[in-house]
């Protein structure tokens, strides 16, 4: 569904203090990968945890479409026999990536370098987001790709056939792109090196390792220099999906703002590179306590206790926009509840999301009563304490992240909050309803 068939409206009310423990589903972005790196790999790779969201079945669809055999075996559990490198079929048809971005630019990566011909397509949200930066990187390696006006979606990419190793600096903070190009050099003869700027998220390379792959990581002053050199095979490497932070976010920031809360969300991944928002409520005076931190599948995870706290506002330095790029929006709705100001800068990237989320939030927090200003590059949210008025109906722009951050908001806002459209939440975090509501969250239709 793409959320503008059938718009389903949701509002949240003022609730009670919110208590119990809880996991939070499988980590979108190493959802993903493990699919499409199993899917690269020879042999059949288990994968425990796997997000079973929207997002993450459309790219197990496009696996299969690829050749990969993918089998759900029960909740979260599911195998992957591998086409292997370069082994990837030409699809019979068109990928449909849904909403997800990351999906799509993570397998338009994987096919470029394989003689095959395969033509990309999604919702009217994922029809909106640039491509550019993906597809122009990837000729690089030999690739041609057809798209609409302004690299816009549907695209058609003739993966490369005789492709070349490629040394690029990446000219956006993304690790969308860096992934994208990290997995065409897998089917490159030599040395393929991918040079970042700013630190995004490190899944690919942490996983590439896992999977036997021949990668690199050096860092150079203030730059990182990731090289692959392709050709080597991967082997199937079992992999345990950990709790995703950016769905944690939203129970965590609700226990901050309704009085008298304590929960515990266990599991959660605690990758230095996705921990920005923690670090950030830390810092604005929030109780967050990590338990049992502990070594995961190659990656840190542990149990979040969070308490009810009195937040007050803080300037987010913009260099941290990379670890906390997909909270900003639940960020902003903490910042409402705190006192006094919180800006936020270096945020160009949020406006190319699932929807313009500087907008979306700037338009949100005014409907519920919050002063705010919005900028070409960031956000500054006036806080009221406890005294957020709600009572607003907030446009989700088919943005899962939107209609989750606002729905927050309701739970402790002096009047309910409505959401135009609560259906994209399913897109990440379908049990989002479900276990807010089994923490205390009042969260129903209209
Ligand atoms: C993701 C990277 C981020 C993030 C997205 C998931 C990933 O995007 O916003 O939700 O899994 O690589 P960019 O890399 O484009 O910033």
């Amino acid at each position: 569904m793409t959320g503008s068939e059938q718009r389903l409206p949701r509002i949240a009310r003022k609730s009670g203090p919110l208590r119990g423990s809880v996991r939070v589903p499988g980590d979108k972005s190493v959802s993903h990968r493990a699919l499409i790196l199993a899917a690269l790999a020879v042999g059949e790779t288990p994968v425990s945890g796997l997000l079973e969201a929207g997002d993450v079945l459309r790219t197990a669809a496009a696996m299969r479409q690829l050749g990969a055999h993918v089998v759900r075996h029960g909740a979260g559990n599911w195998t992957v026999h591998g086409a292997g490198v370069g082994g990837f079929d030409q699809p019979a048809d068109v990928l449909d990536f849904g909403n997800s971005g990351t999906g799509a630019r993570l397998t338009m990566g994987a096919v470029a370098t394989t003689p095959i011909t395969v033509t990309f397509t999604g919702d009217a949200s994922l029809r909106r987001r640039p491509m550019q930066r993906v597809i122009g990187p990837l000729a690089l390696f030999g690739a041609s790709a057809d798209a609409r006006e302004n690299g816009l979606l549907p695209i058609t990419i003739r993966g490369a056939r005789h492709p070349g190793p490629v040394e690029h600096r990446l000219q956006v903070a993304s690790a969308q792109v860096k992934s994208a190009l990290l997995f065409a050099a897998l089917n490159v003869p030599g040395r393929s090196t991918i040079i970042e700027r700013a630190a995004t998220r490190d899944h690919t390379e942490r996983m590439l390792k896992a999977f036997g792959a021949a990668i690199e990581v050096e860092e150079r002053g203030p730059e990182t220099a990731i090289s692959v050199t392709g050709h080597a095979e991967l082997r199937s490497c079992p992999v345990e999906v950990p709790g995703d932070p950016s769905s944690a976010a939203f129970p965590l920031t609700a226990a901050l703002i309704v009085p008298e809360s304590e929960i515990l969300l266990e599991r959660v991944m605690l990758n230095p590179r996705r921990t920005g928002l923690i670090q950030t409520l830390t810092e604005m005076g929030a109780d967050i306590v990590i338990r049992n931190r502990r070594a995961s599948g190659g990656d840190e995870i542990g149990d979040v206790l969070v308490r009810y706290s009195r937040l007050t506002g803080i300037e987010v330095p913009p260099e941290r926009a990379p670890a906390m790029i997909d909270e900003y929006p639940v960020l902003a709705v903490a910042a409402a509840f705190a006192e006094g100001r919180t800006t936020m800068r270096g945020l160009e990237e949020l406006r190319v999301k699932e929807s313009d989320r500087l907008a979306a939030v700037a338009a949100g927090l005014s409907a519920n009563g919050v002063v705010c200003e919005e900028r070409a590059d960031g956000l500054t949210v006036e806080g009221m304490g406890h005294g957020v008025p709600g009572g607003g109906v907030v446009a989700t722009h088919m943005d899962h992240r939107i209609a989750m951050s606002f729905l927050t908001m309701g739970l402790a806002a002096m009047s309910p909050v409505t959401v135009d459209d609560g259906s994209m939440i399913a897109t990440s975090f379908p049990e989002f309803e479900p276990l807010m509501r089994s923490l205390g969250a009042e969260i129903a239709a209209p």
